[in-house]
């Protein structure tokens, strides 16, 4: 949330009603900018063991602690390690560059290697559906996941619909310039991937809609009882709230209560315990707020 910002157009006496019809007035824009944290979340430096960094040597050390060492026989202080990413605690770690890696982390930095990647094992998940064909599909392990947590949702009287799930390059192509055509560029970059930098490429994401389509895809989503229920427990079956409320500045992308990203029971736990709110923050890796 907004904790730093003195008119939260979601907390303060504006209802998210009247916050969806600036927005489709065009107006959403100014009211997120004018609403940025003064010092908006920033994603830790890459830390990761995971990425390539380099590894540190004699050769690559720095040049004071080398000639301190050629010139003294007393002990060098060994350099402060890195902070590490708070994802290295865990026991299990995974790739994030893979794209068949539970913890790929895609965004505005960090496009999918190959651009045109298919997940080997889309499979349609048995989960109630609001979409046909490709976009019902999700990789095995995410479709498994969306089966035990629409389960529980529903038990708790919580009905949630799959709205749109894998989508393939060509089709995100489709969808980008969908945006542009109808937005402008730079607010579409605001909403919708260019093709071959969305998470729903990968089969790890989908979108989730309520069994009446209250608000779907729009901001008032948010007060749904499926995106409530979603917040509130998606971590129990591995899945985080990719683009939360007022994380632009990390993730590039206004809030989307709709879209679940699976990261693993572990992950998605950890996180919700920490109080961590974005996996670039999560896994170490910097802030993509835009295109290079
Ligand atoms: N709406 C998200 C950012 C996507 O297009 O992948
Ligand atoms: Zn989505």
């Amino acid at each position: 949330m907004c904790h730093n910002c003195v008119a939260d157009p979601l907390q303060s006496g504006a209802s998210r009603r009247s916050f969806a019809r600036f927005l489709a007035a065009g107006a959403g824009l100014t009211v997120l900018a004018a609403c940025t944290p003064p010092e908006p979340p920033v994603a830790a430096p890459s830390s990761s063991s995971l990425e390539a960094a380099p590894a540190v040597t004699s050769a690559s050390a720095s040049p004071v602690a080398s000639a301190t060492a050629e010139s003294t026989t007393a002990a060098v202080e060994p350099p402060a390690p890195a902070p590490a990413s708070p994802s290295a605690a865990l026991p299990r770690q995974f790739s994030l560059t893979d794209p068949a890696s539970p913890w790929l982390v895609v965004n505005k930095h960090r496009p999918l290697a190959p651009a045109d990647y298919v997940p080997a094992d889309l499979v349609q998940p048995n989960v109630q559906l609001a979409v046909s064909g490709e976009a019902a599909l999700l990789n095995s392990t995410t479709a498994a996941a969306a089966e035990a947590m629409f389960t529980a949702a529903a038990r708790d009287g919580v009905i949630m619909t799959l709205a749109s799930g894998y989508r393939s390059y060509v089709t995100q192509v489709t969808t980008y310039n969908g945006y542009v055509a109808a937005r402008g560029q730079a607010d579409a970059d605001t909403a919708s991937a260019r093709p071959g930098y969305s998470e729903h490429q990968t089969g790890w994401a989908f979108d989730i809609g309520d069994g009446g389509g209250a608000c779907g895809f729009q901001p008032c989503f948010a007060d749904q009882p499926a995106a409530i229920w979603a917040k509130a427990n998606g971590h129990r079956f591995g899945f985080v709230v990719r683009y939360p409320w007022m994380f632009h500045p990390v993730t590039g992308y206004y809030y989307e209560p709709w879209h679940l990203r699976f990261i693993g029971v572990e992950a998605a736990t950890d996180m919700a315990n920490r109080g961590i709110s974005t996996v670039e923050e999560y896994f170490g890796v910097e802030a993509a707020p835009g295109y290079p």
